[in-house]
């Protein structure tokens, strides 16, 4: 039998309403022991061992429960006898989680990131399934090598790609650029290629103080007033929501420009779901960066780790962006 280790965080996927027909509910209700006990009637091919790193709604997913959830990936990789770690989470912060574990995480053991849509008492409830897909990807030796992945809705997202694009619905994640790479139920599991994942080390450290990064949206009205009062003393560093390819109103520009030659690193994403956001000729004199195909909240993840690991050069910090 496969050994799996299991790291509960909460979520959806944990959550109680009290009632199979019900609209609210509680996220991260349900602890490991039970949970664990409520999918060993599934016939699993594994052998799962839990742990709680904690229990709440992802919207409050930041970095005191990743210093606690990081190291308790680590050993787990570290022990012989496991195979793949399984990690269940909320829906709403999913992504942040994933990516900033595929950045940080070496790649020899699958690592998988599960939630669900409905809570657990739901008619519906697309948590056991979505466990169970999981439990397929993270036993499976060719799940290795390609980073942290993500099992929702039959389908396997690479953590660098995925994003919850509904707030509803089981079909609530979409990949971009690359959709999904792989198709799974709890009897079959299709890769869609080989792994592209170069190397099998972490990117970066771990660091349990990542610097504050803002994320600023632009609209139609957005100006200098609205940066200036988002950027703090302690900001390290700037993503802008820009409307569509990354742009934002002369007035922000400004501000902007500014702030990056104060030594500020300014990465323009856009707050569409979908696009690349490429580098263009004003950047060089703006000092600004591309996120490329990351949106605004991974855009953060990344220029956190690139500072926390000294990285500052806006060339550098584009060269980064700009590998996939
Ligand atoms: C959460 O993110 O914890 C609540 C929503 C969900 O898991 O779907």
């Amino acid at each position: 039998m496969t050994k799996l280790t299991v790291l509960a965080t909460g979520g959806t996927i944990a959550g109680i309403a009290g009632s199979a027909i019900g609209a609210d509910y509680r996220a991260g209700e349900i602890g490991i022991e039970d949970y664990l006990e409520k999918v060993g009637g599934l016939g699993l091919e594994a052998e799962l061992s839990g742990r709680q790193i904690a229990n709440i709604d992802s919207a409050d997913m930041g970095p005191e429960v990743w210093n606690a959830l990081h190291p308790a990936i680590c050993d787990a990789l570290k022990d012989p006898e496991c195979a793949g770690v399984v990690i269940t989470h909320g829906t709403d912060t999913l992504e942040e989680t994933a990516f900033l574990l595929d950045l940080t995480l070496p790649a020899d053991k699958p690592v998988v990131v599960v939630g669900a849509m409905r809570p657990a008492d739901a008619v519906g409830y697309d948590g056991l399934r979505n466990f169970a897909n999981a439990v397929r990807v993270a036993s499976d030796p060719e799940a290795a090598g390609r980073g942290v992945l993500v099992v929702m809705g039959d389908r396997v997202f690479a953590a660098r790609d995925v994003r919850k694009v509904r707030t509803r619905g089981t079909e609530a994640f979409r990949g971009f650029p690359r959709e999904s790479i792989g198709l799974v139920t709890p009897a079959s599991l299709e890769w869609f290629g080989a792994p592209w994942r170069q190397g099998r080390g972490a990117a970066f450290d771990w660091c349990d103080a990542l610097p504050e990064v803002v994320i600023v949206h632009a609209y139609a009205g957005f100006d200098r007033a609205g940066v200036e009062r988002q950027v703090g003393e302690n900001t390290r560093g700037i993503v802008v929501a820009g409307v569509g390819e990354g742009n934002m109103p002369e007035s922000a520009r400004q501000a902007l420009v500014a702030l990056a030659r104060r030594g500020l690193p300014v990465v323009r994403a856009s707050r569409t779901d979908e696009g690349l956001v490429d580098r263009e000729p004003e950047d060089e004199e703006n000092g600004f960066v591309a996120a490329r195909a990351l949106n605004p909240q991974k855009a953060r993840i990344l220029l956190q780790l690139l500072l926390a690991n000294g990285i500052t050069d806006s060339a550098a910090i584009q060269q980064r962006f700009d590998r996939r």
